[in-house]
């Protein structure tokens, strides 16, 4: 096992009816600035559950926050955040909403010249302050609630791109599966592909003897194909959803990926299908995963062999071969529950794809992968197959 280190001071506060939970967690002093996305949240009764427990607080409101959420939304954000002196974030939401909080709680005390996306986002400068934060989070997917990163889009550049730091974990996450009945099916669906995905980010590398943490990755992997079928043929079983939430928290707060290598080269693909095509998160990794698996199966057979008899049950004792069934099951298992796997799916030409990536990834030079093996070239060839 490699050496590493872990910190998480997030608070977790899951179960039925934890809404009401926020006002022992939030000091009354706090000048609180609310953020949420589209409306869900006053669609399915958590604005009123949230609105209700903070009765009394002084709080200030900022809706909007889109899917994949937006740098030119988010500035405006910051600059209420500023003018009215707000020293408490709560976001209200999915990934996106309470990612863009994350930049929020950044910029907000950022006072350079820079733009601030050129400043996080581009430059990769690190946060040196940031207002607080907390979430009330309404889809099982990211994990953001419980770890310290953010996906922030540019919609000038067209870019789409990842900061983190030790000042962006929220102070606590209240996750009430409960909230989760009112998801769309694409959402839920999206969800558990991401989740999925994830784990097979930190897991789906080279062998460095981590049992452990291939358990705890593995677990997660068999706990969604399970729970998926459930939660689709009935969006109100509360104990499928409230499964498949915290198999999204613990596939992302980074246990399963401490002391061993780290992929996640199909999302950075997959951002940039999603900064030029516009498709949804989930929906993007789906399309890259089979595909860089097959290309890099040889360097990942092990780790694929070990997933294919422990999670699919396959009785196959050569690697490579397991190593290809494995990669089929996976495509089949998303497509079992609905999720597309080809670009052609979406009218989104592969030729065209696997060069404006290829163009993109060379620009900036970028080796991805746990050996830095998918430069520009590679990446070109695993969109195109897609
Ligand atoms: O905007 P509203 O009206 O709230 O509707 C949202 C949105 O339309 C809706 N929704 C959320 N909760 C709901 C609900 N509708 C009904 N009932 C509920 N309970 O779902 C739609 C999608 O929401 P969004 O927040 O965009 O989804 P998700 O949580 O999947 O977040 C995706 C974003 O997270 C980034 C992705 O790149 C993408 O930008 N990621 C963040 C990560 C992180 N912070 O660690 C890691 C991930 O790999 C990912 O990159
Ligand atoms: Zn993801």
């Amino acid at each position: 096992m490699n050496n590493f280190e872990f910190y998480c001071p997030t608070k977790v506060i899951f179960g039925k009816d934890t809404i009401s939970e926020l006002a022992s967690n939030i000091d009354k002093s706090k000048k609180i600035l609310m953020t949420y996305g589209g409306g869900s949240i006053k669609k399915n009764g958590v604005y009123d559950q949230v609105k209700q427990a903070l009765a009394g607080y002084d709080v200030i409101e900022f809706g909007g926050i889109e899917p994949n959420p937006k740098y030119e939304t988010l500035m405006k954000a910051v600059e209420i955040a500023k003018r009215e002196n707000v020293d408490f974030l709560l976001a209200v939401g999915g990934g996106s909403t309470l990612d863009g909080t994350k930049f929020i709680a950044a910029a907000s005390k950022y006072f350079g010249e820079k733009d601030a996306y050129d400043y996080f986002m581009v430059e990769q400068n690190p946060v040196v302050d940031a207002l607080p934060l907390a979430d009330v989070i309404t889809l099982p997917a990211t994990g953001s609630e419980m770890n310290n990163g953010g996906v922030i889009s540019r919609i000038a550049t067209d870019e789409k791109l990842a900061f983190h730091s030790p000042l962006l974990y929220p102070q606590f996450s209240i996750i009430d599966p409960q909230v989760t009945f009112s998801l769309p099916v694409k959402q839920t669906i999206n969800g558990i592909v991401d989740t999925f995905v994830h784990v097979m980010e930190q897991y789906c590398t080279y062998e460095v003897n981590s049992p452990l943490q291939d358990s705890w990755a593995l677990g997660i992997l068999r706990t969604l194909i399970e729970e998926a079928p459930k939660v689709l043929a009935n969006p109100n079983d509360y104990d499928a959803r409230a499964n498949i939430f915290w198999c999204a928290t613990c596939g992302l707060n980074y246990w399963i990926s401490v002391g061993v290598p780290q992929d996640w080269a199909t999302h950075m693909i997959g951002h940039e299908l999603t900064a030029f095509y516009g498709i949804d998160h989930g929906q993007s990794l789906a399309i890259v995963l089979p595909r860089l698996l097959k290309n890099q199966k040889i360097s990942k057979s092990k780790k694929l062999a070990k997933l294919a008899r422990e999670v699919f049950g396959v009785e196959e004792s050569v690697d490579l071969k397991a190593a290809d069934l494995a990669i089929s099951e996976i495509e089949n298992f998303f497509n079992s529950i609905g999720m597309k796997t080809k670009l052609s799916d979406y009218d989104i030409d592969a030729n065209e794809a696997a060069e404006k990536i290829r163009a993109r990834f060379s620009s900036r030079n970028v080796a991805l992968g746990e050996k830095g093996n998918i430069t520009a070239d590679v990446a070109f060839d695993i969109v195109k197959e897609a």
